[in-house]
């Protein structure tokens, strides 16, 4: 990737009038948090089938472990990495208006970003399917799985989508509505595979705005979307556009 393209791509962050950014699992890689897809993939070791709602209420305690295997064990000990500090700091700087991210990580918010639309929810809070109760995830142990609920007994469902849930309209709607006002959308560590979250970038690229894109291969939107592909970890390419847009 030249310089060129960083140079050109921190300009056109430099003078947005309202700058976003769609985040996926590749930003949070560098956090040693695994990505779903390419090689040690989440799908490449689990079945996608079984975190669809339908088959979790089916067999919770089939898929309660997996879920803590994957979601909740390593979420423990993960950090944000200078990609997600670098949004913060963008943010803080008033050159980033907000994160809408598919990631259920809280690490942007961790990060010290505020604007951030979580639009597949989040490992933070559980739901009971009964009584239809929110509990912290702190609060809920995991040693007794499925974990009931401490109201009704009822089986707790994580708050972050499974396939097959539709998006919460309220987060949907915020989502959306950021994407309409922004001139500039910075994408990082996603190919926007998963529907309707991948649209997001589409409604500022289709209202004349311009896409920067850090990723580490290239991706659907390289090609068709992006103005500036910026090719390298989130950790190191991110920093290095921001320090440049915020010069
Ligand atoms: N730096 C930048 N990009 C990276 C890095 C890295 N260090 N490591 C991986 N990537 C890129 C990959 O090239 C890929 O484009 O991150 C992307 C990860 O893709 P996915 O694993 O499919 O993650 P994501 O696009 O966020 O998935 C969307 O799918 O399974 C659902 O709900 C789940 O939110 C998830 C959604």
């Amino acid at each position: 990737m030249s310089n060129h393209a960083l140079e050109n791509a921190s300009q056109a962050l430099k003078n947005a009038r309202c700058a976003m950014a769609f985040t996926g699992a590749g930003i949070s890689v560098e956090s040693g948090i695994p990505p779903f897809r390419g090689p040690g993939g989440v799908w490449s070791k689990y079945d996608p089938e079984k975190f669809e709602k339908g088959y979790f209420k089916r067999h919770p305690d089939e898929v309660w472990p997996l879920l803590k295997e994957i979601f909740f064990d390593m979420l423990e000990k993960a950090k944000p990495n200078p990609a997600h500090i670098a949004l913060a700091q963008l943010e803080s700087e008033g050159k980033l208006a907000g994160v809408v991210t598919q990631n259920i990580d809280s690490l942007h918010k961790e990060a010290g970003s505020s604007v951030v639309h979580e639009y597949h929810g989040s490992t933070r809070r559980m739901q009971c399917m009964s009584c239809r109760t929110f509990f912290d995830s702190h609060s809920i142990p995991l040693d007794k799985l499925p974990p009931a609920c401490p109201a009704c007994g009822g089986l707790l469902k994580p708050d972050f989508i499974f396939f097959g849930e539709g998006i919460p309209t309220d987060v949907h709607r915020a989502a959306t509505d950021l994407a309409k006002q922004s001139d500039v959308c910075l994408i990082v560590g996603t190919g926007g595979q998963v529907m309707p979250a991948g649209r997001i970038p589409y409604i500022v690229k289709n209202r004349g705005g311009t896409i920067i894109e850090i990723n580490l291969h290239d991706t659907d939107y390289s090609y068709t979307t992006s103005d500036y592909f910026l090719q390298g970890k989130a950790g190191d390419m991110t920093p290095r556009l921001a320090r440049l847009a915020m010069a």
